[in-house]
């Protein structure tokens, strides 16, 4: 059975903080290794990225391996050929994919009808290699997850439910604020509170940055929502994170944001720029982190 990274639970809870210690020695390090040696792996792409696709592409090649970028556009996957079919062919000639999609139903069966290990590169539900990256991020600064509080201000999309996932496997706190009528997804948030996870939920931003060391922000309107974004710019108005919000959180509280990321919007340039900012070090862990997963998807092959 091939290893799939669908969510971070497929670490496992002792896995999942393994992973981050990896990733750490593996930037200190400067890794390179070749658990991909002569391995291609495909990048599956139906939307738009920067981080994840070069972060990838980088991750594989300093592991051994190779890639091949595809996209709907130029491929059959646009003219409609079953995804089931696709599997099944691509599973013949690549070792991994690395899939970027909507519905997180692709994945499934891309798992069902592939025999090749499927990466999760972001879906409508979930970014768990970005918040991988975000662990990591937090864990260079403050090793004792126990002592952390994230806040997540702004839309209870992908990146809240990754996280909402990622606090029942550290201990951190997490408080969430997010506007009415947009909340994530509140099955994965009550299998989470069951499983003990540290979580707070209010409407009012200054509710959750209140005491935060890490305030995080995400777009109002996601890849897909585009044409929501007037109506959200509405909704969410109060979320910005700027001085004021800032000025709520624990002393020497840092600024994360996934990126990419609306200046004036979520956050003010201030922020972004400023001291508290911790956004550029975030993007960098990706690829360590990324690596860490690859290493953990190839640790089981043959
Ligand atoms: N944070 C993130 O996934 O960025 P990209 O959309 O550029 O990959
Ligand atoms: N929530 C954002 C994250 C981008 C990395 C989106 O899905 O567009």
């Amino acid at each position: 059975m091939p290893r799939h990274f669908i969510q971070i639970g497929d670490l496992g809870k002792d896995g999942a903080m393994e992973l981050i210690r990896r990733a750490k020695t593996m930037k200190e390090s400067g890794f390179r290794g070749h658990c991909m040696d002569g391995k291609v792996a495909a990048l599956i792409f139906e939307k738009a990225s920067t981080r994840t696709r070069v972060s990838f592409d980088v991750a594989v090649r300093q592991l051994g391996g190779t890639t091949i970028f595809m996209t709907p556009a130029e491929s059959q996957l646009g003219r409609s050929e079953p995804l089931r079919d696709a599997a099944r062919v691509l599973s013949r000639y690549l070792d991994c994919m690395i899939v970027r999609t909507f519905g997180q139903e692709k994945l499934d069966e891309l798992m069902e009808y592939g025999s090749i290990p499927v990466v999760n590169a972001l879906t409508d539900q979930g970014h768990p290699c970005q918040v991988m990256a975000d662990l990591l991020t937090i864990y260079e600064r403050t090793p004792d997850f126990s002592q952390v509080r994230v806040a997540w201000i702004g839309d209870g999309n992908n990146m809240a439910n990754s996280w909402i996932e990622a606090s029942m496997y550290f201990p951190f706190e997490l408080s969430l604020a997010v506007a009415p009528g947009y909340e994530p997804d509140m099955d994965l948030m009550a299998r989470a509170k069951a499983a003990g996870a540290k979580i707070t939920t209010s409407p009012d931003p200054r509710e959750a940055a209140k005491g935060a060391h890490y305030l995080y922000a995400d777009v109002w309107a996601s890849m897909g929502q585009e044409q929501e974004q007037a109506e959200r710019e509405k909704v969410f108005k109060n979320f910005c994170i700027n001085r004021e919000l800032m000025s709520l959180a624990a002393p020497d509280a840092k600024f994360m944001h996934c990126l990419p990321a609306h200046r004036g919007e979520e956050v003010t340039d201030e922020i972004m720029e400023g001291e508290a900012s911790i956004i550029w070090d975030e993007a960098e862990n990706r690829l360590h982190a990324q690596k860490a997963i690859l290493e953990w998807v190839f640790s089981d092959a043959e």
